[in-house]
């Protein structure tokens, strides 16, 4: 038997929030600035960089592979960009941690490298899927082995050359869709890669930014192989992601008025905002602005009482990981929440569908799982025990809905939190949530 150290939290009703807060840097954008950075040419300066454990794990790789990265400060970050062909290959394996962003970008890039390759992710990681990746790369003229089932670890070998692709993506998805573009910078040719929905266009958009000509319209990408990506200056805006869970937390608990500073509201990252105003939700957008390339606001939430809705497919890409908090805006709410074309939060970081499903029973809430969504009927709820599979948005999302059970909630194993929220339970206690941290182990 060894000895597991546990890290839980204890969160229950809280006051009603308020004040104002600036949530951390939004992980998709570090982690790309991060990768971009390193292949350009000059030193790219990324302020307001996450330094979350997903993020970090992104920056060690691309240390492995030869770039200098420096932190002078925190949040800055100077990536020394070693050029489209300066990499060289590590000795050691690379590891993504838990990061599906990561690993999947990641193979893009590397799959066109003079070198091979090794990436490895924690156990969460290694159950998700990433023939989703590996099968169009290995189209566009990579080898990249997987373990069995098409999971990680993803052995990639050195490149004979890629040919570009023109591919529609079965389901959408943003990291394929910039696996497929990153490996399309050493392809001869055009890529193209079509999508069922728009997903989120950072790897588009930053990819003009460090000078690479791409065509993008909405469903659609382009770009040829050929070409040179030049250092840049990004200022990376807070998380929607992170954001979601404060909104939803000032919207369910009784006389709460938040205001969440300079967050991204990138129209493929808040597909939230729009399925809890159908709900009833009181949230303004204050000081609309373009900042470094992206849309950010001040958004100002007040409690308002929710009513159940079907949740319109059409926004499901655009909040595709806002479900788990969605889930308890709909427990708090009156009625019935339909959710539907879901499928994919099967596959996150935890099957989210499922583990919400069970933790919200454990509080008292009738749910109906469906194979792509869930059937949730607004209640009261009470306290218990949550199992959160190492899922940090599962994690988070119960430490909202605590604030508004009748008893105490334990939320355990919360260690993942730290790869996307690093100071959650700070933020969260200094705006009126109940919650703290407690250190237990166990024997397994
Ligand atoms: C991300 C894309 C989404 C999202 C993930 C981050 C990205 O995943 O769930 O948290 O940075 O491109 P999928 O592309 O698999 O939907």
């Amino acid at each position: 038997m060894s000895e597991v150290v546990r890290q839980d939290w204890r969160a229950g009703r809280g006051t009603a929030l308020r004040g104002s807060l600036l949530v951390p840097g939004d992980k998709s954008i570090s982690h790309r600035a991060v990768m971009l950075g390193a292949l350009a040419e000059g030193t790219t300066e990324i302020h307001g960089f996450l330094e979350g454990e997903d993020t970090r794990a992104t920056a060690r790789i691309f240390t492995q592979l030869g770039v200098r990265i420096e932190t002078p400060a925190p949040t800055v970050c100077l990536v020394h960009g070693v050029g489209l062909h300066g990499l060289r290959g590590a000795d050691e394996v690379l590891d993504c941690g838990n990061s599906g962003t990561g690993m999947r970008l990641l193979a893009g890039v590397l799959a066109g490298q003079a070198f091979d390759s090794v990436l490895v992710g924690d156990a969460s990681l290694t159950k998700r899927p990433m023939r989703r990746v590996t099968d169009p790369l290995t189209a566009m003229g990579a080898r990249i082995d997987t373990g069995d089932g098409g999971t990680p670890p993803l052995r990639l070998h050195a490149s004979a050359g890629l040919r570009g692709i023109d591919y529609a993506l079965p389901v959408a998805s943003a990291q394929v869709k910039s696996a497929l573009l990153l490996a399309g910078l050493y392809a001869d040719g055009e890529t193209v890669v079509r999508e069922p929905h728009p997903t989120r266009d950072y790897t588009e958009r930053m990819l003009a930014t460090f000078g690479w000509p791409v065509e993008s319209a909405p469903g659609v990408v382009r770009l040829s192989g050929g070409h040179r990506l030049h250092a840049a200056r990004i200022d990376v805006p807070a998380d929607f992601s992170s954001a979601a869970f404060f909104i939803v937390a000032a919207t369910i608990i009784p006389g709460s008025e938040l205001r969440l500073q300079a967050v991204g509201i990138n129209p493929r990252r808040t597909g939230l905002l729009q399925a809890l105003r159908l709900m009833g939700a009181d949230i303004r957008e204050e000081n609309p602005r373009d900042d470094g390339g992206e849309p950010v606001a001040e958004l100002l939430v007040r409690y308002a009482p929710l009513h159940g809705i079907e949740v319109p497919p059409a926004l499901v890409a655009d909040m595709i990981d806002e479900f788990p908090v969605l889930f308890v805006a709909a427990a708090c709410a009156t009625g019935r929440t339909v959710v539907r074309d879901a499928a994919e939060l099967r596959v996150k970081e935890s099957d989210r569908i499922a583990t919400m499903a069970a933790g919200l029973r454990t509080l008292g809430i009738s749910i109906e799982e469906t194979p792509d969504g869930a059937v949730i009927e607004g209640g009261a709820l009470g306290g218990g025990s949550i199992d959160t599979h190492d899922d940090h948005r599962i994690a988070m999302s119960f430490a909202v809905a605590a604030q508004r059970a009748s008893g105490e909630v334990r939320i355990k194993d919360i260690a993942t939190v730290a790869t996307s929220f690093p100071g959650f339970v700070e933020l969260a206690r200094g705006v009126g949530m109940s919650i703290d941290g407690i250190t237990g182990s166990s024997r397994q």
